[in-house]
């Protein structure tokens, strides 16, 4: 049995106060949220402020983005000791913001989520198409494709070391939620092209929809078989909606 993951993208948005408000808040209703894990993803240089807030409660801790080098002349980056050593257990790679405005390649990402294995954070691995990809019919080659970069690279044993978040890029941040529907046909997808591979990694493996999702929508997107969760952006900057979605699992 999967268990449910909710994990907030805060992405570049709040200040150290208003984080510490967000954080306190989820704290604070974190008991009635029985069903589901709970993480979040504060900007870098929030993260060891927020770990300090999180302390012992049962809160995840993902950084945005993790280096996919150790240490050295990499300016700017985040090295995968450095997150450990504020308790992040979880880096989000492949964010479509990250490939579509950063110029972030499949072989990038393919490397970030190597070095997250072998660093023991688990990466939050983003796939998802474009509008233009979709409307095109070409939505299952496009996830294939990016799967593939990391299957041809590490392998399909390495899936099992991560958790996927499906997010349609139309969906994202637009209040165009994908159909449950629409989601679950591509989870399933997924999950039937890992498990052409290896059905243990298949079952075993978390995957998230990412995409507008919120307290309104997440009760019927979290109930199809094939959707373990969500990676929320907006929803997440709010404790009561944050922890409205965790209920809903
Ligand atoms: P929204 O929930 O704001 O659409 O963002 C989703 C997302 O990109 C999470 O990584």
């Amino acid at each position: 049995m999967r268990r449910t993951l909710i994990a907030g993208n805060w992405k570049m948005n709040g200040s150290l106060s208003s984080l510490e408000t967000l954080i306190n808040g989820i704290k604070e209703g974190l008991a009635d949220v029985k069903n589901a894990d709970m993480a979040v993803c504060p900007p870098a240089i929030y993260i060891p402020r927020v770990s300090e807030l999180i302390g012992d409660a049962s809160i995840g801790l993902g950084s945005q983005n993790i280096c996919d080098q150790e240490s050295g002349a990499f300016t700017g980056e985040l090295a995968p000791s450095m997150l450990k050593e504020f308790n992040c257990n979880y880096a989000i790679i492949g964010h479509s913001e990250r490939r579509s405005l950063y110029a972030e390649s499949d072989e990038l990402v393919a490397r970030r989520f190597a070095m997250a294995v072998k660093s023991g954070i688990t990466p939050l691995f983003c796939i998802g198409e474009t509008l233009d990809e979709r409307e095109a019919g070409v939505t299952q080659d496009v996830v294939s494709r990016q799967l593939d970069a990391v299957i041809n690279t590490q392998g399909i044993e390495a899936l099992a070391q991560c958790v996927i978040a499906y997010e349609p890029v139309w969906a994202i941040g637009t209040g165009k939620t994908a159909s449950p529907e629409q989601a679950q046909a591509v989870h399933a997808f997924i999950r039937g092209k890992l498990a052409a591979l290896n059905t243990s990694v298949a079952d075993k493996v978390q995957i998230l929809y990412g995409g507008s999702m919120n307290a309104a929508n997440a009760a019927e997107l979290l109930s199809q078989p094939d959707i373990d969760g969500g990676l929320i952006g907006g929803a997440s900057l709010k404790a009561v909606d944050f922890l409205a979605i965790g209920k809903a699992a």
